[in-house]
């Protein structure tokens, strides 16, 4: 994808605000895992977004999203943001992250995605390296599950966090 940073997209400090570059990235990814599927898609998981550096309102954005992973149903994909004053055309990578998109069938439920093969040596590279992710992922996950407010049988969360007894 490719745009123009709108100055729409402010935050108080006077650049393009992290929802915003969240946003968009979500839409790269989107069309490649419905493109690659053939089918509606829903975000799953979002990981390691980091923003090295600020885009400002009239910079030329560029939205790379580029299938690393298929598993049975679930797309991992890795997107690149880059950004450049359109005057000058230097552009600088601003973010990067892996996104995971899963297809769902007209029930919404998860349906088998064609599988990817990687073929160059830098798409063999991306997938060694989300598949890498996703084995940490696991102990990330096992240290976040305490936190994550899960419903127990008899209380569900709202009411928990509500103080509902
Ligand atoms: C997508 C959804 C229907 C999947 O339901 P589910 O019960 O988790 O289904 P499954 O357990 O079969 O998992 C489906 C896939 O998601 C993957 N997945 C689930 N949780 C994941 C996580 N935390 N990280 C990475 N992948 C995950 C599974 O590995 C599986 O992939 P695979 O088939 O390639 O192995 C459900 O999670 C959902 O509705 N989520 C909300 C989506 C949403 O609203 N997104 C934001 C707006 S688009």
């Amino acid at each position: 994808m490719r745009f123009l940073a709108p100055p729409t997209d402010l935050n108080v400090g006077g650049k393009i605000h992290g929802g915003a570059v969240m946003k968009w990235i979500d839409e790269a990814a989107y069309i490649c895992a419905a493109g690659w599927s053939g089918r509606y898609c829903v975000t799953v998981y979002v990981g390691g977004i980091r923003f090295y550096q600020p885009i400002h309102a009239g910079d030329l954005v560029e939205i790379h999203a580029q299938l690393a992973y298929t598993g049975t149903t679930s797309m991992h994909i890795a997107v690149d943001v880059r950004a450049s004053n359109p005057q000058k055309l230097r552009f600088t990578q601003t973010t990067h992250c892996i996104i995971i998109f899963v297809a769902l069938d007209e029930n919404g439920r998860p349906v088998p995605v064609p599988k990817w093969h990687p073929r160059t040596e830098q798409e063999k590279a991306l997938e060694k390296y989300v598949v890498r992710l996703m084995e940490l992922r696991k102990a990330i996950e096992a240290e976040m599950k305490p936190h994550l407010g899960e419903p127990s049988e008899d209380q569900p969360a709202a009411g928990r966090e509500a103080g509902v007894q």
